[in-house]
């Protein structure tokens, strides 16, 4: 628990989680305050540096959010990015206009001065600007140092106070020596030591839930994802034999995950709870070929299973969700506690009524996620799992979802993901789909009519957009003929070679 911390002071700005991120990179723990944070808080973290963040508004509006003066005033060392650097501007005396038109996107900056600030750094360099707003003259004891053609005043800095403003983001790739910022404001500036890991993001997750949680019990709905699996094996570590979670089996795991998932949390201090509600989802399914109306029913039922098991056990005053940066920024809003709607978790907290939500994960990103997972031993196949959607392979069943049809995919699915996974250069996504055709075959001196199985494997960066996986033709032979081998149901593999746009990952 003593790692240095740097603290983020967020002023809106949409990167705060990028910067903390960054920080931690470079090793130092990172911790994000709301940017009015009173100064006394402030202090008892004890920060070795502060980095107020970018934001909307403008220093002279309303409701502009902002701090106090006494924030520059500690002796410790403060980057203001953007929005921030212009707060600190406006309140230590400097000139902040109103910009007549927006300077966005990637320029070249030159830096004008030695500082330690950017030390080792080309002169020129290109940088990421984003306002409207604008420095015009500098508070007493500041200098400039850098400029853009457009912005006179890119980069300032009192070195004496080791205060220092940037316009432009750091945090983002586009600014080619962001990193080294960040770094040089650490290492350089504060003093850091780089004494900050994994195990000690969990140390402090640990005693967070324990202070949030003290006697009290936490109901964790586990779909055996990574975010839900780290977030119950450290509550298991936090708070041992007072987390209950629920794993609703809706019977479209695949091959032999749910099993394994039961193995690996029955051995955990946790109470874990497998509700076999396949039957259930099979009838509501019943009948049921389009893909939203599926999804919903799916969504709905789940709660359902949930809330019946949740009030045969009575009183629980908590609700663990493994939310994580990537749901927060889906949701759009991250001002109120988001409930992940994904995994069908959405409108619990209506219907039960909580005492609060514990979201240890909430902040990091999906690789943090799973070094975290790694530390707490969770066997790596769970850790580097694919994504897989909420409602299983339901979604992969093209039309009527039956127990057969998700017997089929399964084994299928298993060969795909077999085959593919033994190569060395993977896909970030592989998978089969049961479509809904069915077409004449020959087995042996036999006329089949089976199913036709899809192949799926894509290369994404972040699941928005994605190419087909060229896979050499020996895979597919391969799965081809395993399937058709091995699955009795199936007479014919074909392979999905549609990027993201125009097709989807998923075929729903
Ligand atoms: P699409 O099909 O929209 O999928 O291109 C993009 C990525 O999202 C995954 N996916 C889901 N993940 N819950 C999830 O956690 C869901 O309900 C869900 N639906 C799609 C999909 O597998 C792909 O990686």
């Amino acid at each position: 628990m003593t790692s240095q911390t740097i603290l983020v002071l967020d002023f809106g700005g949409q990167y705060k989680e990028l910067i903390a991120r960054r920080v931690r990179e470079e090793k130092v723990f990172s911790y994000i305050l709301n940017g009015d944070t009173p100064i006394d808080k402030i202090k008892g973290y004890n920060p070795i540096g502060i980095i107020l963040t970018g934001g909307p508004s403008s220093v002279y509006a309303d409701d502009a959010p902002g701090t106090t003066r006494e924030l520059f005033e500690m002796g410790i060392p403060v980057l203001g990015i953007c929005y921030g650097m212009q707060l600190m501007c406006h309140i230590l005396g400097g000139d902040v206009r109103r910009g007549e038109i927006s300077e966005y996107g990637q320029t070249s900056c030159e830096f004008v001065s030695d500082n330690k600030l950017f030390r080792g750094i080309n002169k020129e360099q290109i940088v990421l600007m984003s306002h409207t707003d604008r420095i015009c003259g500098l508070p007493e004891g500041f200098s400039v140092l850098a400029k853009t053609s457009g912005c006179p005043f890119a980069a300032i800095g009192n070195e004496k106070a080791g205060l220092y403003g940037v316009q432009f983001h750091p945090e983002v790739i586009h600014t080619k020596c962001g990193e080294e910022v960040i770094h040089n404001f650490l290492y350089n500036i504060c003093g850091a030591t780089g004494d900050y890991n994994v195990s000690d993001y969990i140390d402090r997750q640990i005693q967070e839930i324990r202070e949030k949680v003290g006697e009290k019990r936490v109901l964790l709905a586990l779909s055996g994802g990574v975010d839900s699996s780290v977030c119950a094996a450290l509550l298991s570590k936090a708070i041992p034999n007072r987390t209950t979670c629920i794993f609703v089996d809706h019977g479209f795991m695949r091959k032999d995950e749910a099993d394994s998932i039961e193995a690996i949390f029955s051995k955990r201090d946790l109470r874990f709870i497998r509700v076999d509600a396949s039957e259930r989802f099979l009838a509501k399914l019943k009948g049921v070929s389009d893909p939203e109306k599926k999804r919903k029913i799916i969504g709905a039922e789940f709660i359902e299973v949930f809330d019946e098991q949740a009030r045969q056990l009575g009183d629980v005053e908590f609700l663990a969700q493994g939310t994580i940066y990537a749901d927060i920024i889906e949701s759009g809003n991250d001002k109120t506690a988001t409930i992940k709607s994904h995994h069908n978790v959405g409108g619990l907290p209506d219907r039960i009524n909580f005492e609060g939500i514990v979201e240890p994960l909430r902040g990091l990103f999906k690789d943090e996620v799973r070094e975290v997972g790694r530390e707490l031993g969770l066997p790596s196949y769970l850790v580097e799992r694919q994504p897989f959607p909420g409602p299983g392979l339901a979604i992969r069943i093209i039309g009527e979802v039956t127990r057969e049809k998700c017997d089929l995919l399964r084994e299928a699915d298993a060969i795909v993901r077999e085959e593919i996974g033994r190569k060395r250069n993977k896909p970030d996504q592989y998978f089969a789909i049961l479509t809904n055709t069915r077409s004449v075959g020959v087995m042996g001196d036999g006329r089949t009519y089976d199913y036709t199985v899809a192949v799926r494997a894509v290369k994404t960066d972040d699941f928005m957009t994605a190419s087909f996986m060229k896979i050499p033709y020996k895979t597919l032979e391969n799965i081809s003929r395993r399937i058709t081998n091995e699955v009795k149901g199936i007479n014919r593999v074909v392979y999905d070679i549609t990027d993201k746009p125009p097709a989807t990952v998923e075929w729903e």
